[in-house]
């Protein structure tokens, strides 16, 4: 389904991603590890158009979206639920929603589907469907930003570090949705830097270190590597 090849990218003179080659097949859950400055934010937004890409290739469903705008992208199928979440806190969960709706251009009875779908697996956003994003709790708010992903029907979900600054229920709660929305046929690559949570959910991940793919494995064989084991989890092996 999607199939990066040797991209690079650059913020100025920083060489934030070296010649790396991801590929996530449809129906799949993988998820990119690693610690901060890695380059996993950066290999995310020069997948969605956000961040320009030099060099290597970018295919979603066997078509070249490297130079592609952000809304083409969208369009084709991608969503993001960006690091930090960032709903918009002075709009209702409803226009929240709205928002996603209105950049995959959905017409009115497909958001009202799409909205009453999201609603039935997101009960606590009915409950809140008029309140403002800003007043909601950081899970509710990782709640909205996934539901505004939703709208209109993404192939492949990428998620920024969902579980940040979320308590350990909070978690365990929003990996469960995400286990469904995968199961419901939703392709998913998760970024995040709670590397045990995101192996034991994941089929397949790929490690990053300093802008470069340092491994890529099952997501069991990864979490019972010596190098997962010694650098993230404190482990002497
Ligand atoms: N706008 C920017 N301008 C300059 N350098 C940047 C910019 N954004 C990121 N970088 C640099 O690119 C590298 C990769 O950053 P990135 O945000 O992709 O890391 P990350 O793996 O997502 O880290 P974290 O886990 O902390 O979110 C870092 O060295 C960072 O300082
Ligand atoms: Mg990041």
């Amino acid at each position: 389904m999607l199939k990066i090849k040797n991209i690079d990218t650059y913020y100025g003179h920083v060489h934030a991603i070296k010649k790396i080659s991801v590929e996530v097949d449809t129906g799949e859950f993988v998820t990119l590890i690693g610690a901060n400055g890695a380059g996993k934010s950066t290999l995310l937004k020069s997948i969605i158009g956000l961040q320009p890409v030099r060099n290597g290739s970018i295919e979603f469903m066997e078509q070249r979206i490297e130079a592609e705008s952000s809304d083409a992208i969208i369009r084709r199928g991608i969503s993001i639920v960006p690091e930090g979440r960032r709903v918009f806190p002075d709009f209702t969960v409803a226009e929240n929603l709205a928002v996603g709706a209105r950049a995959r251009r959905s017409t009115k009875a497909e958001m009202k589907e799409d909205a009453d779908k999201i609603l039935s697996q997101f009960p606590r956003l009915k409950e809140r469907w008029k309140q403002k994003a800003g007043t909601m709790s950081g899970g509710e708010q990782q709640m909205v930003a996934i539901g505004r992903a939703l709208m209109g029907r993404p192939k492949l979900l990428l998620l920024d570090e969902p579980s940040l600054g979320l308590a350990p229920l909070v978690v365990a709660e929003l990996m469960t949705k995400l286990k469904e929305i995968h199961a419901a046929g939703t392709t998913i690559l998760l970024v995040e830097q709670n590397v045990t949570l995101a192996l034991k959910i994941a089929q397949r991940g790929y490690l990053m270190e300093s802008g470069e793919i340092v491994a890529t494995d099952d997501a069991k064989t990864l979490l019972e590597s010596d190098e997962i084991r010694k650098a993230y989890l404190g482990i002497e092996a």
